[in-house]
């Protein structure tokens, strides 16, 4: 349908959300959209009954999937996209057309709320995964929604803080995501709430003029976060076409400034017609729609993506568990936290097994006493850790948008830092299984402790793929996404005054490993990092050019004694550069499953900016001549093999 055949009134009401969840339909003129959260799981709101004073809403249950940092751990962007499937199916079959999601923003600040919702510190990380996500959801003519565009690294402030970002940073570290992302099509991008460098986003041409003309969205839907314009005449020159929700006092002021000049239909027609486009886009794809997965097969996806993506930081050999040895598991709450808070809340679909619970049925004959502790009532758990085999300890906390974190330890509740060293003094072998949505600082009780397993937001199938690795029915083989400091202070965003209005990105490029490569001293744990329950050999590095592109390829063995999958990384480091550039920037990675004694060679594409940097003065991507050292990694502080090549 043109635009032109509609009414200004109509045009007006097109451009605004006609609630909080659906599209305008014109009054059955054209059928409406139907959006819900989230990433990590559908969160689809329904408004019950009147209950005398208010419409109350309730919260449709759906699978509740581990969460975003546990997925980027698997370094499986097939995971990525199998996830994308099952929520199309969990859309299809309670109608909802467009997810909310996958949010690619960067995981700048150690301390931010939404860190569980995002995937990485690494932009190439964050875009692969954000593109396999959204191929995946929409190849179900679902639509996704990419998100938050762009530099929301925060949740304090976010209504009215400016990110004040220099050109090449922003470029290269925040808009890389979405650039590659923007590659699988997303039906639509929803933009965020703060400011960048003192403009609105929401309300900036210049985010959405380079958003369709060089991060590749083109004429597809722009739309607003929720509550997130201020001024809808502003909003809509600048190209959003869709604010959500609905505001009537918003809706009005565009009558009168369009009154009064000062916005023209031609900029109204612009958004009313990518709205027109979208709902037809819409239209068409739902005929298509198909759900294929059983809620079974869903969730063993769920349960697939914490198995892959646990990530176990240290074991002394206590892991895993055997059939037989006695186990004490404590805890101050039994069900962990199997998701994180705010609009990527899920209400599941199943009872959420508790792990001490999947635990215990793992191991048929162990003799098993598990406590919780009540207000200091460590008693129990103290006697029950007394002489037992293995001791294991479960710790998490509570995180999610609006909020940021106070700290990165667990001084949480009762204080769980405190309990940890308490009963890994009376059992040396504690294996402590850590949920929650980001980096923590463990250097009150790392060296107390015999083992630890980074489990995150768990999902509701968390419970069996956590007691599925702690006895060895699967080999972890997650590996960090987001570096481990040793404390908050370590991070160099923690170290610039936030002062509630400006966070100033005074560290430009030197993001995450960026960083943290000039000041190995500052890590616990490195980005890239995770261990196993076997071992891996490297050999025979090689490196093809093929035109504009350049494999690495190498040899890899399991020469331990069980089956288990290895995530080698590649990183590239600038030599003779004349461009300054971080000393290594990570441009490939893979995965690759291998029985005891089996060796593959393996062949990794490198990214195909590997060799560019953002030229601000050209106003253009550069590729930089000169020797580079391509390294094959098991983590960001490690290469195995290494070998130089002159581009
Ligand atoms: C929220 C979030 C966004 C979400 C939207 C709808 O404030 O920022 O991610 O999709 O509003 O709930």
């Amino acid at each position: 349908m043109d635009v032109k055949e509609l009414s200004l009134e109509e045009k007006l009401k097109l451009v605004m959300g006609k609630n909080a969840w659906q599209t305008e339909d014109l009054d059955g003129k054209i059928p409406p959209v139907v959006v819900a959260d989230g990433p990590v799981g559908l969160r689809k709101t329904v408004t019950t009954d009147w209950d005398g004073n208010t419409f109350k809403t309730k919260t449709l249950p759906a699978v509740a999937y581990p969460s975003f940092e546990v997925l980027s751990q698997t370094w499986n962007p097939a995971l990525a996209y199998a996830m994308g499937e099952c929520l199309a199916d969990d859309c299809i079959d309670i109608d909802v057309d467009v997810l909310l999601g996958p949010g690619v923003n960067i995981k700048r600040s150690p301390i931010c709320g939404r860190s569980f919702e995002y995937f990485s510190e690494d932009p190439f990380v964050a875009g692969v995964f954000g593109k396999a996500y959204i191929e995946g959801l929409q190849s179900k003519h679902v639509g996704a929604t990419l998100k938050h565009y762009v530099a929301n690294n925060n949740e304090v402030g976010r209504n009215w803080a400016s990110s004040n970002v220099d050109e090449r940073t922003l470029r290269e570290i925040y808009m890389r995501p979405f650039e590659i992302s923007l590659e699988a099509k997303p039906w639509a991008v929803m933009s965020s709430y703060n400011l960048l460098n003192g403009v609105r986003v929401v309300q900036s041409k210049e985010c959405t003029d380079i958003l369709r003309a060089e991060l590749g969205h083109g004429d597809k839907l722009l739309m607003s976060d929720w509550w997130s314009i201020k001024d809808s005449t502003q909003a809509i020159k600048a190209g959003t076409d869709l604010e959500m929700p609905f505001d009537e006092a918003h809706k009005n002021k565009v009558k009168k400034d369009f009154a009064e000049g000062k916005i023209t239909e031609t900029e109204i027609d612009a958004c009313a017609q990518r709205v027109l486009d979208f709902v037809e886009k819409n239209a068409k794809e739902r005929a298509l729609r198909k759900c294929t997965y059983s809620v079974e097969e869903r969730r063993e996806v769920a349960q697939k993506i914490e198995e892959e993506g646990a990530v176990l930081l240290k074991n002394n050999g206590v892991l895993p568990i055997k059939n037989g040895q006695s186990v004490a598991f404590s805890a101050q709450i039994m069900d962990r936290y199997y998701v994180g808070g705010g609009s990527a809340k899920v209400v599941p679909e199943k009872k959420v097994e508790p792990l001490v619970d999947c635990l215990k049925a793992a191991l048929p004959d162990s003799p098993f006493k598990s406590a919780q502790m009540w207000s200091n009532d460590y008693v129990q758990s103290f006697k029950n850790a007394d002489g037992a085999d293995v001791s294991v300890v479960m710790v998490g906390y509570e995180m999610g948008e609006g909020n940021d974190r106070k700290y990165l330890t667990l001084k949480n509740w009762d204080n769980e830092d405190w309990f940890i060293k308490a009963v890994a003094k009376r059992n040396p072998n504690t294996v402590v299984v850590m949920f929650g949505g980001g980096v923590v600082d463990v250097s009150e009780w790392i060296d107390d402790v015999a083992a630890v397993i980074h489990a995150g937001y768990a999902g509701e199938m968390g419970g069996e793929a956590l007691a599925n690795i702690l006895t060895g029915k699967t080999c972890p083989s997650g590996k960090l996404t987001e570096t481990f400091a040793n404390t908050q202070k370590d991070y160099p965003s923690e170290n610039i005054f936030f002062d509630g209005f400006d966070y100033n990105y005074d560290e430009g490029m030197d993001v995450g490993y960026r960083y943290f490569d000039k000041h190995p001293e500052k890590v616990r744990f490195p980005f890239g990092f995770g261990l196993s329950y076997t071992k891996f050999e490297y050999a025979d590095m090689d490196i093809e050019k093929d035109g504009e592109k350049l494999y690495v390829s190498f040899s890899l063995k399991n020469v331990g004694a069980v089956e288990g999958a290895e995530i080698s990384q590649i990183y590239v480091r600038a030599k003779n550069g004349k461009v300054e550039k971080p000393l290594q920037e990570l441009r490939g990675f893979a995965k690759t499953l291998l029985k005891v004694g089996e060796q593959k060679r393996v062949r990794i594409l490198l990214d195909d900016r590997a060799f560019y940097h953002y030229a601000v003065e050209k106003k253009a991507w550069v590729k930089d001549s000169g020797v580079y050292e391509i390294a094959v990694s098991e983590h960001a502080q490690s290469a195995l093999l290494t070998k130089t090549v002159e581009i």
